[in-house]
Parts: C-alpha cells; sequence; structure tokens
C-alpha cells in the first residue's frame, strides 16, 4: 500500500512538472524530422518572469555561441545544414530565478557504418563483422544481408541462428555478424548491415575474403613435393643399378681412377 502511493506521487511529480514548463515555453516546430534545414524557436509565454538570458543545448551539452544575456521571451536556432550526425535532443533554457526549458527533438535517418569495409577470414574458423550507428533516434531494428556475387540475384536476409552458421548481436548502437566455420565458395562476397529508425533505413557494406592459411604454404609444398619424388627416383634408379655396378665397378670404377693417376704424374 505505502509502495502505491508513493510510486503514485512520484508519477503525479513528474505529470505536474512536464506539464509546467510545456506551457510556459512553446516550441516552433515541435519536432523537425528528415530535414537539410531547420530554424528552433522557443517562445516563453508569460510577460511576469524576469529573464536573464538564455542558451541551446544539444543532448545535455551546450552549443557554443548560443548564449545570449537578452531578456527576450524568444531565442532562435538555426540549423543550416542537417546531417546525419547533427539530430538529437535539442533544448532552450531561459535563465529566470529557475531554470525553464524545452525540447525539440530533431530526427534524422540513422548514421549508419562499418567498422571495417573489408575484413579477412581463415576456412574453418569465425569472422566478425562489425556495423555501428550514431545519430538520433538510433535504430530500433538492425538487419544482415548478403549479396552473392552475381549482383542480379537480390541481397538474402541472414536470419539469426539459422543452421548454426550466422549469429547476430544488436544494440541501438552496434550490430554485429558472426560467420562460423568460414569456407571459400560459400561466405566470400558483400555483407550489408541495415539499421531502421522510425525516420527509415540506412545501410553500409562491409566485403569477406576468406583465404587459405596453406596458400602461402603451396608452392613451397610443391617445390618440396618435387624434390622428394626426384630424391625418390634417383634413389630408386640407384638402386635397380646397383647390381650391375658391382661388376661395372671393378673395370670401370677403377679405371677411370688409374687413368687419372697416370695422367697427373
Ligand atoms: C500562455 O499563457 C496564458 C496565461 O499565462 C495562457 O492563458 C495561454 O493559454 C498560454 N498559451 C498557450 C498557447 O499555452
Ligand atoms: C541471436 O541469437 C543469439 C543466440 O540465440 C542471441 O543471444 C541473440 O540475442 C540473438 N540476436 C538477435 C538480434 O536477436
Ligand atoms: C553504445 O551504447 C552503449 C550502451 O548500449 C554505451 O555504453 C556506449 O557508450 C554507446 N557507444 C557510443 C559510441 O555511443
Ligand atoms: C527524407 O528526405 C529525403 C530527401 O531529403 C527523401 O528522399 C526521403 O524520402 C525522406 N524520407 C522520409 C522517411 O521522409
Amino acid at each position: 500500500m505505502h509502495i502505491f502511493w508513493a510510486f503514485s506521487a512520484l508519477l503525479l511529480g513528474c505529470w505536474q512538472v512536464t506539464a509546467y514548463t510545456a506551457s510556459e515555453i512553446l516550441t516552433d516546430p515541435s519536432e523537425v524530422r528528415n530535414q537539410t534545414s531547420a530554424v528552433l524557436r522557443c517562445n516563453l509565454n508569460s510577460s511576469t518572469i524576469a529573464i536573464k538570458g538564455s542558451y541551446w543545448m544539444r543532448n545535455g551539452k551546450v552549443i557554443e555561441n548560443s548564449k545570449t544575456t537578452d531578456s527576450t521571451l524568444y531565442t532562435v536556432l538555426h540549423l543550416d545544414r542537417i546531417t546525419l550526425t547533427c539530430g538529437g535532443k535539442y533544448e532552450c533554457v531561459f535563465l529566470t530565478d529557475k531554470e525553464l526549458k524545452q525540447t525539440i527533438e530533431v530526427k534524422t535517418l540513422p548514421h549508419v557504418f562499418a567498422y571495417n569495409h573489408y575484413e579477412h577470414g581463415y576456412i574453418n574458423e569465425d569472422a566478425l563483422l562489425t556495423c555501428l550507428s550514431r545519430g538520433y533516434p538510433l535504430p530500433t531494428n538492425w538487419m544482415w544481408f548478403k549479396q552473392e556475387d552475381n549482383p542480379q540475384t537480390a541481397p538474402q536476409s541472414i536470419i539469426n541462428g539459422s543452421s548454426n552458421k550466422y549469429e547476430i548481436k544488436s544494440t541501438s548502437n552496434k550490430t554485429t555478424l558472426t560467420i562460423k566455420d568460414l569456407s571459400i565458395q560459400n561466405d566470400n562476397g558483400d555483407y550489408i548491415c541495415s539499421g531502421t529508425n522510425e525516420i527509415g533505413r540506412n545501410s553500409d557494406t562491409i566485403h569477406l575474403r576468406v583465404h587459405d592459411p596453406l596458400t602461402a604454404v603451396w608452392p613451397f609444398l610443391g617445390i618440396l613435393a618435387e624434390i622428394i619424388i626426384l630424391v625418390t627416383i634417383i634413389l630408386v634408379y640407384e638402386k635397380r643399378r646397383k647390381p650391375n655396378r658391382v661388376n661395372d665397378d671393378d673395370d670401370s670404377g677403377s679405371a677411370p681412377l688409374k687413368s687419372n693417376c697416370t695422367a697427373k704424374h
């Protein structure tokens, strides 16, 4: 029972504070959606409050050069170029006896980007692909796709956990795709991460190359194999020649030695 009353008092308190500031400061527009530029305006709806100045904040940080010491009832912020990283919670703050502020949300498509655009992996090992997001609002939904080498085919949606091959882990500002047991035939290619927020969707592409760790070793192994075969052939040949040689040695084997000696002396 006590908890119930405490809880409703808390709710009521929050609601009163919100309602109070909302009626004091009027915003225009109330929200910015997918615009390339905007002018944010706040108007204090009171003639009795003494104002010592005003300033603007973005995501809790004071915007440089936005401070004024005017006692005017309104303040304006020009956003000349809204890029995907400019979104956020913009607040106008009036300096009065108590601080009065109001929020205007500036929403853009999410800014989605690969941590690395090129990733490498080795056969039978795992690859980890990462995409990040900035901006406002952050994606509420992440998807991964694979683009087959043939650009005519549509990208294939990757399902989390499917055949123990793929694992997707996502938070609002980051998504990772783990590709297990890599193979050159199936896993080379382009992977697309796609983040969606209430304004829309944005994506980026990561190119994955799977390597055979033995690739670098193959030429050496080739040469080694050649040497082994050669040596084997020579040994076999020598072995088969040996019975003849025993006879030969007596004649031709010692003969040149003799002739050498005779030549020297
Ligand atoms: C502005 O304030 C007055 C009284 O202080 C109130 O009657 C009026 O409704 C307010 N305007 C808006 C748009 O909230
Ligand atoms: C994918 O599946 C794994 C394991 O079942 C789970 O931990 C993870 O949260 C899932 N990811 C998403 C995006 O649902
Ligand atoms: C991403 O979100 C996590 C919490 O979900 C937070 O700890 C981290 O600081 C965020 N990273 C960035 C760069 O905003
Ligand atoms: C956002 O604006 C761009 C152009 O500025 C437009 O192409 C796109 O369709 C808009 N998206 C939404 C969801 O309004």
